[in-house]
C-alpha cells in the first residue's frame, strides 16, 4: 500500500503563489479592450472544408445537361450570380451585372451513340469585353465544349443567343434561371418566338443546386461553427453599458479575423430585438436585457446564418423572458423532430408554430420558420406555412423561430441544418455543440 507524503511547506507556498499569478494574469487577459481571436480548433469541421474542386463543377454541368435532355429542353440560360457560380464558378464578384447582358447558355449535346449527353456551353459577352470574358476561368471537363460568342453594340444579344443554339433553338423549352432580370427574360422570349417556351426551370433543375453535396456541407459547417464561436467570444468581452454599435463592430471584426467574408450581425438589445429597425444603434445594454445577434458570413461563397439571444454573467433577466427563451428553443427542437425525407417544408414550419401557439406565443411568432441557404443567404425551398415543397437529402435550411413582444422583448434562436443521407436532420452547428443550451451558454 502507498502512503501520500504531505507536501513540503516551501513547495506548497510556491504552488499557491503560482495560482495567484495565473489568477491575476487571467484578470488582465480578460480586459474587454484586449483583442479577441477565435481558436480555429473550436470549429472542427474547418479541417475538412475546402473550395469546390474543378471535378465537382464538371459533375454539376453534366447533371444539368442530363436533366435538360431528360426534360427535352434545348438550353438553360443564366446571368452571373449564385446559379452561374454553382455551374461555372462565375459570380457577380467576377462579373458585375450591367445593362449589357452577359449570359451562360448550357445545352445538352447528345453524343454519337445516343446513349450519353455532354454539356455544350456558350458564354455570350458584349463584343468589346471579349478579352475580359476570355480571362474568366470556367472549370471544364474534357468532354464539355465551350465557345465564347459575342454580340456587337448594334446587335440583339438575345438573337445571338438564339442563333448560337442552331437547330436546338426551335421547338423545345428553354429554361432561364429564376434570378434572371426581367428585361433579359423578355428579350429571350421575343428572340425565341412563339414555338419555344422560355420559362423558369422546373424543380428537377432547381433541385440540382438546392440539394447540397458533402463538400458544400463541410464548407457550411465550418462557416456556421466559426460564427457560433464569434458570438461566444464576443459575449465574453461584453459588459453592461456597452452599446449595440460597439458590440456589432467587435463581432464583425471577429468574423473577418476568423477568415469569413461578408460577415456582420444584426445586433439588438432589450426591446429593440422585437422591432428590428436600426440595429447597431447607440442603445446600451442593461442588466435586464437580452442581446440578440443574428449573424451571417460567407466561406468560399457559401453562407452561414446563426442567431443567438444571450445574457451576460451579471444579467438579471426577468423570469418571463427566460421562459420565452426556453419556449423558442423548444420550438426549434419541435421543428427538427418532424424532419425526414419526404416531409413537406410546410409541416416543419407547422411543428414549431403549433408548439408556440400552445404556449401562448402564436401571434408573436411573426415570420416563417426558415429559409434554404447555400450560395444565397436565402434561397428556395422555404420553411413557410402551407408550403408543399418536399424535403430531400442535401437540403439545407435555417431553423429560426422567434417571439417578439413590441416594447418589451424579442427572442430568436437560429441554427441551420441539413437533411442527411438517412433523411434525418443534422445541425450545421453540431461541431460546436448544436443548439444553445441557455442564454449564458450560447
Ligand atoms: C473558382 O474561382 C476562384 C476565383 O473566383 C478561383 O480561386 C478558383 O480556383 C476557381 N475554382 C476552380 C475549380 O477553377
Ligand atoms: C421527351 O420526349 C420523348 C420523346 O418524344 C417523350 O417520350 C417524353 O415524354 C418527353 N419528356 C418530357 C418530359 O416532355
Ligand atoms: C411554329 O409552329 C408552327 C406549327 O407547328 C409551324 O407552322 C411554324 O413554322 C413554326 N414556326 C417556326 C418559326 O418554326
Ligand atoms: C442615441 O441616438 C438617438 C437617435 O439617433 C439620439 O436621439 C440620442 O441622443 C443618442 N443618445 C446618445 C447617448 O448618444
Ligand atoms: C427519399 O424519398 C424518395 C421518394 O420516396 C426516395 O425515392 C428516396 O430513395 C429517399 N431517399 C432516402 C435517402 O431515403
Amino acid at each position: 500500500m502507498q502512503t501520500t507524503r504531505p507536501l513540503h511547506p516551501t513547495l506548497k507556498r510556491c504552488i499557491i503563489l503560482a495560482y495567484l499569478v495565473l489568477f491575476i494574469l487571467g484578470i488582465c487577459l480578460d480586459n474587454p479592450e484586449a483583442p479577441i481571436v477565435i481558436d480555429l480548433r473550436k470549429a472542427p469541421s474547418c479541417a475538412f472544408a475546402a473550395p469546390i474542386p474543378a471535378a465537382h463543377f464538371h459533375d454539376r454541368q453534366q447533371s444539368l445537361a442530363k436533366a435538360l435532355h431528360h426534360l427535352n429542353a434545348s438550353a438553360f440560360i443564366t446571368e452571373p450570380g449564385p446559379t452561374a457560380q454553382y455551374y461555372f464558378n462565375v459570380s457577380t464578384t467576377n462579373w458585375k451585372l450591367s445593362e449589357r447582358p452577359f449570359l451562360f447558355v448550357l445545352s445538352p449535346e447528345v453524343l454519337n451513340d445516343g446513349s450519353d449527353v455532354a454539356p455544350r456551353i456558350t458564354v455570350l459577352a458584349p463584343k468589346f469585353e471579349i478579352t475580359r470574358a476570355s480571362l474568366l476561368d470556367v472549370p471544364l471537363s474534357p468532354d464539355a465544349q465551350l465557345s465564347l460568342t459575342t454580340w456587337a453594340e448594334d446587335a440583339s444579344p438575345y438573337k445571338v443567343a438564339h442563333d448560337s443554339l442552331g437547330p436546338l433553338a426551335q421547338g423545345n423549352a428553354v429554361y432561364v434561371d429564376g434570378a434572371t432580370r426581367w428585361f433579359v427574360v423578355s428579350g429571350l422570349q421575343d428572340a425565341f418566338g412563339k414555338n419555344t417556351t422560355v420559362s423558369f426551370p422546373p424543380a428537377e433543375i432547381s433541385d440540382l443546386r438546392s440539394q447540397k453535396s458533402q463538400a458544400e456541407i463541410q464548407i457550411m459547417k465550418c462557416a456556421n461553427e466559426l460564427t457560433v464561436e464569434a458570438i461566444r467570444a464576443t459575449r465574453k468581452k461584453m459588459f453592461m453599458g456597452m452599446t449595440e454599435r460597439e458590440a456589432s463592430t467587435k463581432i464583425a471584426a471577429l468574423l473577418a479575423s476568423a477568415g469569413l467574408q461578408n460577415g456582420g450581425c444584426l445586433t439588438l438589445f432589450g426591446e429593440n430585438a422585437a422591432l428590428p429597425h436600426g440595429s447597431g444603434s447607440n442603445r446600451s445594454l442593461n442588466p435586464t436585457d437580452f442581446a440578440l445577434f443574428d449573424c451571417t458570413a460567407t466561406l468560399y461563397g457559401y453562407w452561414a446564418d446563426v442567431t443567438r439571444t444571450i445574457a451576460l454573467k451579471d444579467s438579471r433577466i426577468p423570469p418571463d423572458h427566460l421562459q420565452i427563451w426556453e419556449d423558442v428553443r423548444r420550438a426549434q427542437i419541435m421543428a427538427l423532430d418532424v424532419v425526414k425525407n419526404g416531409t413537406t417544408t410546410g409541416e416543419v414550419d407547422a411543428a414549431a408554430r403549433r408548439f408556440l401557439r400552445a404556449v401562448g406565443h402564436g401571434e408573436e411568432f411573426t415570420h416563417r420558420l426558415g429559409h434554404g441557404i447555400g450560395l444565397e443567404m436565402h434561397e428556395r425551398p422555404y420553411l413557410v406555412p402551407g408550403s408543399s415543397d418536399v424535403l430531400r437529402p442535401g437540403h439545407t435550411f435555417s431553423d429560426e423561430p422567434g417571439v417578439y413582444i413590441e416594447g418589451k422583448v424579442g427572442v430568436r434562436s437560429e441554427d441551420c441544418f441539413y437533411v442527411n443521407e438517412d433523411g434525418r436532420p443534422e445541425l450545421l452547428t453540431e461541431g460546436t455543440g448544436g443548439l444553445a443550451a441557455d442564454p449564458w451558454n450560447p
